[in-house]
């Protein structure tokens, strides 16, 4: 893949001196502007301080038993704003489209837009095209796959932070996280399946969708993270049948893509790697009637 960034100019003088009058009136955390003919978006990582528990789980980190529980290691907003843009520089040298950045100062970023991202992509084609729909999330796990393959961990992907690019590469944004910083690069990577399935499996319309993902991911991906992924799925196997009992009580939306999502995972896992999607899916899900959960 040629190592390509969306729009590679910078803001004008004129156009840096309407930002700045922007920043001096304190937008919110995440805003977007016209500045010089064309939608930018501004993340400000100091409008907001971390909610408590996450700064717990930052500090409490270091001693959990799980590695892959472990947080990013805790940065300030300035320390925000670095970890963004340096990831953002690390999937743009491997080949992988990210919104190109404008301009930096202390805390603040501003990227170009992007147009097309997967999650109201998806949400178009969800009732009249399930077949598009399903083969988006296709290769959505395709491309992080091919993200790991490149050394790359995202942290936490999600069909809202991908996007696709006009000549159909998909990228990403929102680099926040850096559990490959707080943990070994193969189980930050199984983590980032982990957390995309938690998704997919409660978006995908039709049953062999999520196995068709989980292969297309496992085609692209090293084979180191698959044992890792095993590790995870073995811890949270143990709060399945928990969650089970209390399904029919109602879990809530997470209680139930952890269900899900760990459920289908360690059947996949089971599987022969080359077993047909249909196999590799396990049990039928009698749920998804055109909504995701
Ligand atoms: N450069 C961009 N171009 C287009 N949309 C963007 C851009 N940056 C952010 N967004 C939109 O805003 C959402 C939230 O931005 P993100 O960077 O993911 O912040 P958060 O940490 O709040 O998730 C994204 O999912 C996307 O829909
Ligand atoms: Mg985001």
């Amino acid at each position: 893949m040629a190592s390509r960034i969306e729009d590679s100019g910078g803001l004008s003088p004129e156009g840096t001196e309407r930002l700045l009058k922007l920043l001096a009136g304190r937008p919110r955390r995440l805003s977007f502007a016209e500045i010089d003919g064309r939608t930018v978006w501004i993340k400000r990582f100091d409008a907001e301080t971390a909610p408590v528990a996450t700064r717990l789980h930052a500090a409490v980190s270091p001693l959990l038993p799980f590695r892959f529980l472990r947080a990013s290691p805790h940065v300030d907003a300035e320390g925000s704003a670095e970890r963004e843009t340096r990831k953002a520089a690390r999937f743009a040298a491997a080949g992988f489209p990210v919104p190109a950045i404008l301009w930096r100062g202390g805390a603040v970023v501003v990227f170009s837009e992007v147009v097309e991202i997967a999650e109201p992509m998806l949400d178009r084609l969800r009732g009249h095209d399930p077949v598009r729909h399903d083969e988006l999330l296709v290769e959505l796990a395709a491309a992080l796959g091919r993200a790991h393959a490149a050394g790359l961990c995202h942290g936490r992907p999600h069909p809202r932070d991908m996007f696709r690019r006009a000549d159909g590469a998909w990228g990403f944004l929102d680099f926040e996280e850096e559990p490959e910083a707080a943990m070994p690069l193969a189980c930050a990577q199984a983590r980032d399946v982990w957390l995309l399935f938690l998704h997919l499996v409660g978006w995908a319309q039709a049953d062999h969708t999520v196995a068709a993902a989980f292969a297309a991911w496992r085609a692209e991906a090293p084979a180191g993270v698959v044992p890792e992924l095993g590790r995870i799925m073995s811890l949270f196997s143990v709060l399945l049948p928990g969650l089970k009992f209390l399904r029919p009580l109602g879990l809530g939306k997470d209680g139930r893509r952890l269900l899900e999502g760990t459920s289908f995972l360690r059947g996949a896992l089971r599987a022969p790697p080359d077993a047909s999607p249909a196999v590799a899916a396990g049990k039928p899900k009698p749920h998804r009637i055109g909504t995701r959960t």
